[in-house]
């Protein structure tokens, strides 16, 4: 059976640092570096070297303390560019050059205002060029979403040819629906002669929020690598989102796929990321948002606490979340409230709780959430009532 590990290149460093108003400065770039390696990622993407003198330092600095995970720094199809990020790498144990070019009719036309064989022939040239300061050149082709497959395949096949160990196709605008870009990629691999000289990488933007299911499905057509970012971070409405497919993957695991990300550390780095950032998480992100492991409605409430796997198919511990809540609102049933009055310290029988309950609703009502302090509140005048009547 062909090896089923899929290669976690982590971006948050260069794509996700993209978002207006998260970039980091080189310090910043060196711890989360080291928190992406601890979290076991393979391919760390550092930055953009010829970006900016201080992005070019930032790799540099990466490079030389990363000692397991491959580091690697992105150039355009661009000779200078190519030469700085070699430069950049320099120190490092693995180092990666990440270079590529726009493949599809738009790029082609609107950017570089060329033919597809001009394109064809400096994708070659990136590549060799690469190639001569490190083995692990790795080739992308911009918007392969919307880039015909006959033409795409030619172009792999030709970088291949050229030396590229790695070919990645990214779903630049999100524009793919999950079957499409699962064909996209079987296409490749029944149409590209030397397929099975480089690894496929998805990088998907999540422009429809179809930025995991794409790489998914990309998996599932023979891609062993993916392209995210802690927390989804990346151009617009950003990339993949390493701990979903990351969690996916692990849920998943009769597939057969695995990663080698160890899960507990997700939530403690994605609260990293987000503080390092300063960009807040959605609360309903699924993996690492704040109500990830909140239950809130009655229903919910009563089958979870007789049953946790009722209505979690994760465990908060798995993926070190703090655990999972029960939320008091409008919408919680009597089973959630005697069980936080139990909590609280509070033995309340079944009569009790439908008085207090009365009760509760109408706090609820007038609140988004019942605190701790509104139940001892309520408990309190239950008591005093009861013992004066
Ligand atoms: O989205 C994209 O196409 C990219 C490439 C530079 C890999 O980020
Ligand atoms: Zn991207």
């Amino acid at each position: 059976m062909a090896d089923k590990k899929i290669h976690i290149f982590d971006t948050t460093l260069r794509d996700g640092e993209q978002v207006p108003g998260c970039k980091l400065n080189a310090g910043e770039k060196i711890e989360l570096a080291l928190a992406l390696e601890d979290l076991g990622v393979d391919i760390i993407e550092a930055g953009f070297p010829i970006s900016s003198p201080g992005d070019f330092a930032s790799v540099q600095e990466i490079a030389k303390v990363i000692k397991h995970a491959t580091v690697c720094g992105l150039s355009r199809a661009v000779e200078k560019d190519i030469e700085t990020a070699a430069a950049a790498l320099k120190g490092a144990v693995r180092p990666r050059i990440h270079t590529g070019i726009g493949t599809s009719d738009s790029h082609i036309k609107a950017k570089f205002n060329a033919t597809r064989e001009e394109i064809l022939e400096r994708a070659i040239q990136a590549v060799k060029w690469a190639k001569n300061f490190v083995d692990d050149v790795e080739f992308y082709a911009e918007d392969a979403g919307r880039t015909d497959n006959e033409y795409l395949a030619r172009v792999i096949e030709a970088v291949i040819k050229a030396g590229a160990t790695v070919v990645n196709i990214p779903d630049t605008t999100g524009y793919c629906l999950p079957h499409q870009y699962g064909e996209k990629i079987a296409y490749l691999i029944n149409n590209v002669p030397n397929i099975d000289k480089a690894i496929i990488s998805c990088h998907c933007h999540n422009d429809l929020g179809l930025a995991t299911a794409n790489s998914i499905s990309g998996v599932l057509n023979g891609a062993r690598q993916i392209e995210c970012t802690i927390n989804g971070l990346g151009e617009r409405a950003g990339n993949t989102s390493l701990e979903e497919v990351v969690m996916i993957l692990k849920q998943h695991h009769t597939l057969g796929y695995y990663t080698n990300i160890k899960t507990q550390q997700l939530n403690p780095i994605s609260r990293l990321v987000s503080d390092t950032m300063r960009m807040p998480v959605q609360a309903n992100k699924a993996i690492v948002g704040s109500n990830a492991f909140s239950h809130s409605s009655g229903i919910h409430q009563d089958g979870f606490l007789k049953d946790a796997q009722t209505y979690e198919i994760i465990a908060p511990e798995e993926v070190g979340a703090d655990g999972s809540k029960i939320v008091l609102t409008a919408r919680s049933g009597r089973s959630a409230l005697a069980h936080r009055f139990h909590k609280l310290g509070y033995q309340f029988n079944r009569n009790d709780v439908d008085v207090l309950y009365a009760e509760f609703l109408k706090v609820a009502d007038r609140k988004k959430e019942v605190e701790d302090a509104d139940l001892q509140a309520m408990a309190k005048s239950f008591e005093t009532t009861v013992i004066t009547t």
